[in-house]
């Protein structure tokens, strides 16, 4: 069996035994806004330590576990803490965890992220509603050997972020009085934070907000046949845009500024996702 599917499997296996439930949305929380979590009523939490050979995250700011249950009515999972490449982890241990989310029954995934704004119309603060990204400067989780079991070889990448989904969350942004910017999103290794020359080269690109995660989740998800939406903090202006040098704790503190919006938007959104 091919190795990458056989740990999944061993994974989906050690976590069905202790958590019977199944979720329909699968959640990921970036930096700073784990703390959603507070706002699901919560069944069972699953630290990830307890699951065998599961990637660990090590980011402050990040928790590391998985939390079950609902918002409002809807059965939720949700990561309080995601892993990132560049902690060390092959590609594919970074997508294992969505990928597990998607064998416990998610259909819907929703991912978050704290991100630097490169288009100059964005502010820290602000959310951007992903409608593309560019995943060029990441490895692609699906090269090796395909999990036929899991999707095709070659999958269409024509439209991974879901309109349904999308219109769903315009809805509820304009409802509720929430700036929403929309935007393609670029992953980049990480974890030292961009160089000027780079931010000038990714908005030649036509790229709007920059960050370490998420692209390389989607491709595994949309691999899936998961329906997928995002939606990106903007936590600080992109290096070289603002005469500030960046750091960890300034991208935290925006993201806990923009938490109540945020997750007004979230769980408004996760409602109406019937
Ligand atoms: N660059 C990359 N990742 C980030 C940034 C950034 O400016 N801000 C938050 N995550």
């Amino acid at each position: 069996m091919n190795p990458a599917y056989e740990k999944l499997v061993n994974c989906y296996e050690s976590i069905r035994e202790k958590i019977p439930m199944i979720p329909k949305v699968a959640l990921v929380l970036g930096s700073g806004l784990g703390d959603y979590a507070n706002d699901i009523k919560v069944v069972s939490t699953l630290p990830y330590q307890e699951i065998e050979n599961f990637p660990v995250s090590t980011v402050p700011g990040h928790k590391g576990q998985f939390i079950f249950g609902y918002v409002d009515e809807v059965p939720v999972v949700c990561m309080q803490g995601r892993v990132h490449f560049y902690e060390g982890y092959p590609i594919t241990d970074v997508v294992l965890p969505i990928r597990l989310m998607k064998l416990m029954g998610a259909k819907i995934l929703f991912l978050t992220n704290a991100s630097g704004g490169i288009n100059l119309s964005f502010k820290a603060g602000d959310f951007m509603l992903l409608t593309d990204h560019i995943s060029t400067f990441a490895p692609n989780p699906l090269i090796g050997e395909n999990i036929d079991k899991l999707g095709t070889r070659f999958p269409d990448m024509s439209h991974v972020y879901d309109e349904r989904l999308n219109g769903v969350i315009r809805d509820v942004a304009r409802e509720n009085a929430i700036d929403l910017k929309e935007g393609v999103y670029a992953q980049l290794t990480g974890p030292s934070f961009e160089s000027p020359a780079e931010i000038r080269m990714l908005s030649k690109l036509g790229i709007d907000a920059v960050g370490m995660s998420t692209v390389v989740e989607a491709i595994a998800a949309n691999h899936m046949g998961m329906r997928i939406c995002a939606i990106s903090c903007v936590c600080n202006l992109a290096a070289g845009l603002s005469k500030n040098p960046l750091t960890h704790e300034e991208v935290q503190e925006a993201a806990n500024a923009a938490a109540p919006k945020f997750k007004k938007l979230l769980t408004e959104s996760i409602k109406r996702f019937a």
